[in-house]
């Protein structure tokens, strides 16, 4: 623990968990409860909890559970220093620096990537605009793909010079160690010396600055023809590639209406330059369900604009699914005589751009030119697929009137009467439920039983004891009398797996330290997993009514018997070895 438990009480007293989760998401009351979408996973219907009385959350739908700070941890990707901090400043409370010591290896934590980047950033600028050094890359980016100085500016393009080690050095100079270079990824680890080297070399440098304007990684392009075209920042602790997308910083600003989703960092720069800034893209990676949902929290309309090629087309498909997984009002842009945004803007202008924006179609009129190319609709055995595949589509849309309309639509597409279309669209929807339903009831069984359970693994030898570790910790954390007594009562060695070992440890910990237990106490020293674990552990006691030192003494009578048992079934594993060795 490096925070002092004074300061967290005050940050968590200040920023209370109703207040801290409705900046994000919408809640609605439900008893003494709240109830909203999790913003952590898709769902149709709101599974996500908010306890005021433990001043905790969780998902009865995907297990994420925690209080605000690791809420927020989980939100804005922090870690639970930066968390804090951020909580802090929002409550306007000062934190006095001493109160937050470095220990070491987390602290190449996200604040220090975050001033080198910058620092790296500031190194590749002043590399492109220098006279010699940065000639190549000003012919490259302002001849060959005609940016304008001023876009260079805007966007703040850089240089990465042919050069091992001018980075490097330049970040020895300012005190950054080869480790902290290497965690940042912005220098590679030698193989042979162990000693760090640039990572991006003679390369034009595209810096990813978050919503907030701190620079969170760099993508590089070569110049030429040469592989690979681009070098991402892989993950570091200031970020992660599936929950950034490239220009939302400035896009955030024009997205009232809606966001362009293009593929490249160049199809972005040239609509940006042309007015249209709203575009964005994602970071050398597909779609992912993370970033479906950032764009949710920005605006209710997409356009999908991604290149005309094949792979273009599979990818828009995608990303048609999760946006719409998410709510949003999805439409896809189709270019005719151009391989991608940036091409399609030189050669037609950005007024033609704007026509086929006006003009982009919606997930099921895509569908129908996709199943018209794929099937000829004279042939009857092709007209019955074609219409098979777009009931499919039809019955994937959760509003009754969706389905009507475009059932109607299709009905005179293929010339098919709109009943008999409704007909198989709902035997479909049936079909799907039967299967939903069967999907939830096993992965409930496999939940029950414990089967593979990634966060505590040994809870599955031991799943009667690992019920009763549960329920003690669980009303450990509840209540301050349970807290007493069990401090008291049990130890570390009372426990049977190792999560609730370590549970009980910090728990126990915090109380003889501090004299009482919060949950923000022992967050450092968790992953967030876990921590959506122990506020399960806390949620389910606090959901029971009776929680009383009967019920504490009952759970702590079956753990018991049950380490006896496996001290029992040990020792009888130790004689077993012992008459083996003699044998020998
Ligand atoms: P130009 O070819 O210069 O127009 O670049 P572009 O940004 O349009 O790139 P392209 O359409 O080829 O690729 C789309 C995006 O995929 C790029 O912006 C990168 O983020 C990513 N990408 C492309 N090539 C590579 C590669 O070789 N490695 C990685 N990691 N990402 C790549
Ligand atoms: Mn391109």
């Amino acid at each position: 623990m490096n925070i002092s438990p004074e300061i967290i009480e005050e940050i968590k007293f200040r920023n209370n968990i109703e207040n801290v989760v409705s900046t994000y998401i919408t809640l609605k009351r439900a008893g003494s409860n709240f109830n909203g979408s999790c913003p952590f996973h898709s769902e149709k219907t709101p599974s996500f909890t908010v306890f005021p009385s433990t001043q905790s959350f969780y998902c009865f739908g995907c297990g994420a559970g925690g209080d605000a700070i690791t809420f927020v941890m989980r939100m804005e990707n922090l870690d639970y220093v930066s968390a804090i901090r951020l909580l802090a400043e929002r409550s306007g409370i000062k934190l006095p620096e001493d109160s937050i010591r470095n220990d070491g290896r987390k602290e190449v934590g996200r604040q220090r990537v975050l001033e080198m980047n910058k620092a790296a950033l500031e190194f590749f600028k002043k590399s492109l605009w220098d006279e010699n050094t940065g000639k190549i890359a000003r012919d490259y980016l302002i001849n060959k793909r005609k940016l304008s100085p001023a876009v260079i500016n805007h966007f703040q393009l850089g240089f990465a010079p042919n050069s091992f080690g001018a980075l490097h050095d330049h970040l020895k100079k300012l005190g950054y160690s080869d480790e902290e270079m290497i965690v940042g990824f912005l220098c590679g680890k030698s193989n042979k010396t162990g000693g760090a080297f640039d990572y991006f070399r003679n390369r034009v440098i595209f810096p990813i600055i978050d919503v907030t304007g701190n620079v969170v990684a760099f993508g590089g392009r070569v110049m030429d023809d040469s592989m690979p075209k681009y070098l991402n920042t892989s993950d570091t602790p200031a970020f992660k590639k599936s929950k950034n997308l490239f220009a939302l910083n400035f896009a955030k600003n024009h997205c009232e209406k809606m966001l362009v989703l293009c593929e490249g960092y160049m199809d972005v720069i040239a609509l940006h330059a042309s007015g249209f800034e709203n575009a964005v893209a994602t970071l050398g990676t597909a779609i992912t369900s993370e970033q479906a949902r950032i764009f949710s929290r920005y605006t209710k309309k997409v356009v999908i604009s991604y290149d005309s090629d094949e792979a273009g087309q599979r990818a828009a498909d995608k990303a048609f699914k999760l946006l719409q997984e998410v709510g949003i009002d999805v439409k896809i842009l189709k270019m005719d005589n151009a391989k991608d945004p940036d091409e399609f803007i030189k050669k037609n202008g950005p007024n033609k751009f704007a026509s086929l924006l006006e003009s982009s179609k919606t997930r099921f009129e895509f569908e129908c030119d996709k199943a018209l190319s794929k099937y000829d609709i004279n042939n009857i055995n092709d007209k019955i697929k074609a219409s098979k595949d777009l009931c499919e589509q039809i019955a994937k849309y959760p509003s009754e009137v969706e389905r009507e309309l475009y059932s109607r639509k299709l009905s005179k597409l293929l010339d098919i009467p709109v009943d008999s279309i409704l007909r198989d669209v709902n035997s479909i929807i049936r079909k799907n439920t039967y299967k939903d339903k069967k999907t939830e009831v096993n992965e409930l069984y496999r939940k029950a039983s414990g089967i593979g359970d990634r966060i505590n693994p040994e809870s599955v030898a031991n799943i009667k004891a690992n019920k009763a570790e549960e329920a003690i910790l669980g009303l450990m954390m509840l209540k301050g009398e349970h807290l007493k007594a069990c401090t008291e009562k049990l130890s570390v060695d009372s426990f049977i797996t190792p999560l609730s070992k370590r549970i009980f440890e910090k728990i126990s910990q915090a109380y003889k330290e501090y004299g009482k237990f919060d949950i923000g106490f022992i967050e450092g020293d968790f992953t967030l997993d876990e921590i959506s674990r122990i506020t399960r552990m806390q949620s389910e006691r606090g959901r029971l009514s009776i929680n009383d030192e009967n019920v504490l003494n009952e759970y702590i009578d079956i753990l018991s018997s049950e380490k006896q048992k496996s001290m029992d079934s040990d020792t009888f594993d130790s004689i077993l070895d012992a008459i083996k060795n003699k044998k020998k």
